[in-house]
């Protein structure tokens, strides 16, 4: 098994306010959502000890995508090397742990049933409380791990925006009494996720999976400007008689995204101007070589190919960017976070930060690290519930579609 220690740039620091019902506030966490099987150990919500990754991608990629049915096969071979591997890097042994937390959702059902399975049981024979954490709160949470030694920098309510393979959402979130966090989902796409456009439009330009990353690295050396996408106001994807989407409980309608189009776009450009061979045959050469670079796939690409993925790139970038910024201040905002997998695109960082600089409003990123999917997120999110003695039991099952927060657009 081939797995990787991803260590970010964590705030270490220990709580001032120690609660003795949440012992040394060391948490287990366990990512299982989708290809990625994770294990972390995390203290108090702000101190990684350890943050042990398996990916999968090598056995997916031949696919052009996750096949559920081999990520769930893959989970149960990983998952207890990568749970000792996250104990022994963090130097802490099962009894020493104050919980266990586990994602609970969303996510393929087969895959998060094999996190699910290993943490009830594990909780079980240690006597140590079971914590669910939803996905998308790990995430959100993957930033405010990395900055929670400054948290008075992300002001309240913060806009979140997560941007993943499977998701495209707004919440804003707040403090609850508790210490805690609450969630509204003020925004979603009607359709694809931006990440899976990244992937389907490198797919279909002969690029390996997960495209994101080489979309990425390829888009610089393309003319951002030579094809111009228009992102269409999303108003027309209702059923024909069905209700607009209701305003929220602000009374302000939700942001709606919508990938589908762009994707479409991309196809139909690449048909009109003849690039379907091309883009077969790079994708046979890249698939030829053992371990291809983008070097290699840079000197694959013609200069027409350069700027259809710079102008994809920055059109994508452009609608994310636009339409939060737009949300921030109709919400009243104090902070901005973007994460999932997507926000780690150099492009989608350096403009959010620009914009964000110009309107003075504070903005956090997760590290490179903890962008993708890792299980230090899920224990950072699982403090605020082991305070507030959030505990799941063993009823717990896997919900594949579950929500994040409350929305008046359901
Ligand atoms: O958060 P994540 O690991 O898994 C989900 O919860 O979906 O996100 C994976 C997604 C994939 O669609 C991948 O192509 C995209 O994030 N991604 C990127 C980059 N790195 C990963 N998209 C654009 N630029 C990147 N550098
Ligand atoms: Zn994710």
């Amino acid at each position: 098994m081939e797995y990787v220690s991803r260590q970010a740039e964590t705030a270490v620091g220990l709580d001032a306010v120690a609660e003795a019902s949440s012992g040394s506030g060391l948490i287990l966490g366990i990512e299982s959502s989708c290809d990625e099987t994770a294990a972390a150990v995390v203290r108090r919500g702000r101190e990684t000890l350890s943050n042990i990754v398996a990916s999968q991608i090598a056995t997916h990629a031949k696919f052009g995508g996750v096949v559920p049915e081999l990520a769930s096969r893959e989970h149960l071979r990983n998952i207890v090397p990568v749970a000792r591997a996250a104990l022994a890097q963090a130097g802490v042994g099962f009894r020493d742990l104050d919980a266990i937390a586990v994602t609970s959702g969303p996510g393929l059902a087969g895959a998060l049933l094999v996190g699910i399975t290993y943490a009830k049981s594990l909780a079980y024979a240690l006597g140590k409380p079971l914590i669910a954490v939803n996905h998308l709160e790990g995430h959100i949470h993957a930033v405010l791990l990395e900055t929670a030694a400054q948290e008075s920098r992300l002001a309240t309510p913060i806009l979140a925006l997560v941007v993943s393979g499977g998701h495209t959402h707004l919440y804003l979130a707040n403090r609850d009494a508790g210490g805690g966090w609450r969630y509204e989902n003020v925004g979603r796409t009607v359709d694809d996720a931006a990440g899976e456009a990244f992937d389907k439009v490198a797919k279909l330009l002969g690029l390996p999976y997960p495209g994101g990353p080489w979309i990425d690295a390829l888009a610089p050396r393309g003319n951002a400007t030579a094809v111009p996408f228009a992102f269409a106001q999303v108003k027309t994807k209702r059923k024909r008689g069905a209700a607009a989407p209701a305003p929220d409980e602000d009374g302000i309608p939700p942001t709606l995204f919508s990938f589908s189009g762009i994707k479409t776009a991309v196809l139909r450009y690449a048909e009109t101007h003849g690039m379907r061979a091309a883009s077969e045959a790079r994708q046979r050469a890249l698939a030829a070589l053992p371990a291809p670079k983008a070097a290699d796939a840079l000197a694959l690409c013609d200069g027409q190919t350069l700027d259809l993925i710079a102008s994809f790139q920055h059109a994508v970038v452009g609608d994310l960017l636009g339409k939060t910024f737009r949300a921030a201040l109709a919400r009243g905002a104090g902070s901005l976070i973007v994460t999932g997998g997507v926000a780690a695109n150099r492009e989608l960082r350096s403009r959010f930060a620009a914009e964000a600089q110009i309107r003075r409003l504070p903005i956090g990123f997760p590290s490179l690290a903890l962008a993708t999917d890792n299980a230090a997120m899920i224990a950072a999110a699982a403090w605020p519930k082991l305070r507030a003695r959030g505990f799941a039991d063993s009823s717990l099952n896997a919900d594949p579609s579950l929500r994040l927060g409350s929305s008046g657009d359901r």
